[in-house]
């Protein structure tokens, strides 16, 4: 194989061997994981040596709704290949992107570009404490690898055991951001009301939902203690947004934030991320010093204005979530059938489960070694894309069938060691949010 082969020389001459932890091929299955991708299509991907496979994973980790190569969003880009991608002047589609994102959400009155997520929120981050004189920050949730995030495991190893991952190290980060930022726990406004009563909180940045959605009136009970303390309240929906519908998922609950960021789905694929703010925000996004070189090349704002423009006569949410439903009471259904405990989380469209067992990674590193050999990438994480019909579910849960029987025989007293071909999975990221 030559996926792994690469693989090997890529530990040697990248750090960490690349850049995202959650294409990692350990976090799947060391040895084994044909890590590389020659072409895609659809929900379809080949690897290195021309095999084919179904992704049943998250479509690299959300970007792709509306499956890989679409071919409107591709024609657009190959549009700006054909015609320039970069020039000294500015390209016009951040402007329409602007337009469309701001009519999209109401409260909304301008926005900013950038091509990662991390970035976007470090933009709203920064935009908020020149907004706000008190600059310490609540989180709840994944906002990215920035400092400033990464600085709230200053006062404890585990600040953001339940946000990304537990005894992550800070070293790097710079110790006078210590005290800065503090984590509070989803769906508990005690945890949040305690930090807003002892941490001079300026600025809190959350996802509006994860593995759980939020309980009756959080997100609003938040909402209003930010008014009231003249706290900048920031959602992060680089992962939640545009997924369940049109713009943030903050408008099915009717809260809105003061600032909104979005990245992974709106560009299918393509980089592009975005903050989006209030009207009074905006003097203060201008005064502080925000700018950057390959923010205005002209992919990302045409891949999104595209994207957008089939998200909305194609409504991929309505297709995506039945069928996504369905999974979920299908892996459910046949967890039970064979007295299998398992967890799984609450937002359809970003299903994660993980086994009740103190063996659930040897039981994810089987599972990934069978799905791959019926041809299938898959963790314990799965988001569908507009490409997965009810076949290709279909083939996941057969062969899902199969695995959780020997699964459960091996919770019975077999040892689950004998049926594995590799060393065990690497821990992925733990977003208990
Ligand atoms: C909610 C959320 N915020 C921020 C990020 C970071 O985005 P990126 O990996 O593009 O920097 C992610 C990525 O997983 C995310 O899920």
């Amino acid at each position: 194989m030559k996926g792994p082969k690469l693989w090997k020389l890529a530990k040697e001459i990248i750090a960490s061997g690349n850049m995202l932890l959650s294409k990692n091929p350990d976090v799947f299955l060391p040895k084994l994981w044909p890590a590389y991708f020659k072409k895609t299509k659809g929900c379809f991907i080949w690897d290195l040596d021309g095999i084919k496979y179904i992704d049943m994973s998250t479509m690299s980790v959300g970007t792709n709704v509306l499956g890989y190569n679409n071919s409107k969003v591709d024609k657009a880009v190959k549009n700006v290949v054909q015609n320039g991608n970069m020039s000294t002047l500015n390209c016009p589609e951040e402007v329409y992107l602007a337009r469309e994102l701001i009519k999209a959400h109401k409260w909304a009155s301008f926005a900013k570009f950038a091509r990662t997520g991390a970035e976007a929120n470090s933009i709203a981050i920064r935009i908020a404490r020149s907004f706000n004189k008190n600059h310490n920050i609540a989180i709840c949730g994944y906002h990215g690898w920035h400092d400033w995030y990464l600085s709230t495991n200053l006062s404890s190893k585990d600040g953001l055991k339940d946000h990304l991952l537990p005894g992550l190290s800070s070293i790097g980060i710079p110790s006078n951001l210590k005290n800065s930022v503090h984590p509070f726990k989803f769906n508990s406004i005690d945890s949040f009301k305690k930090l807003v009563e002892t941490k001079k909180i300026g600025v809190v940045i959350m996802e509006v939902a994860r593995s759980q959605r939020p309980k009756k009136d959080f997100l609003l009970e938040i909402r209003k203690i930010c008014n009231r303390k003249k706290i900048s309240l920031i959602f992060d929906e680089c992962t939640t947004g545009f997924r369940e519908n049109y713009g943030g998922m903050h408008k099915l609950y009717k809260v809105y934030p003061d600032l909104a960021v979005f990245g992974k789905a709106i560009g299918n694929g393509y980089a592009i991320t975005a903050v989006i703010g209030r009207k009074e925000y905006k003097k203060f996004a201008e005064k502080t010093f925000i700018s950057s070189t390959f923010w205005t090349e002209r992919i990302g704002p045409s891949a999104a204005l595209k994207t957008l423009e089939v998200m909305k006569k194609q409504k991929p949410w309505k297709v995506i979530k039945k069928n996504s439903i369905f999974l979920r009471s299908e892996i459910i259904r046949i967890a039970k059938k064979n007295d299998l405990k398992i967890k799984i989380s609450e937002v359809p469209s970003i299903m994660a489960f993980s086994f009740d067992s103190n063996k659930h990674r040897e039981y994810k590193t089987y599972l990934t070694q069978e799905m791959l050999k019926a041809n299938i990438i898959a963790g314990t994480s799965i988001y569908l894309s507009i490409s997965h019909n009810k076949k290709i579910i279909k083939k996941y849960l057969n062969t899902l069938e199969k695995i959780f029987k020997v699964i459960k025989k091996c919770e019975d007293g077999k040892n689950i060691y004998k049926f594995l071909n590799t060393p065990l999975c690497q821990s992925a990221l733990k977003r208990i949010n």
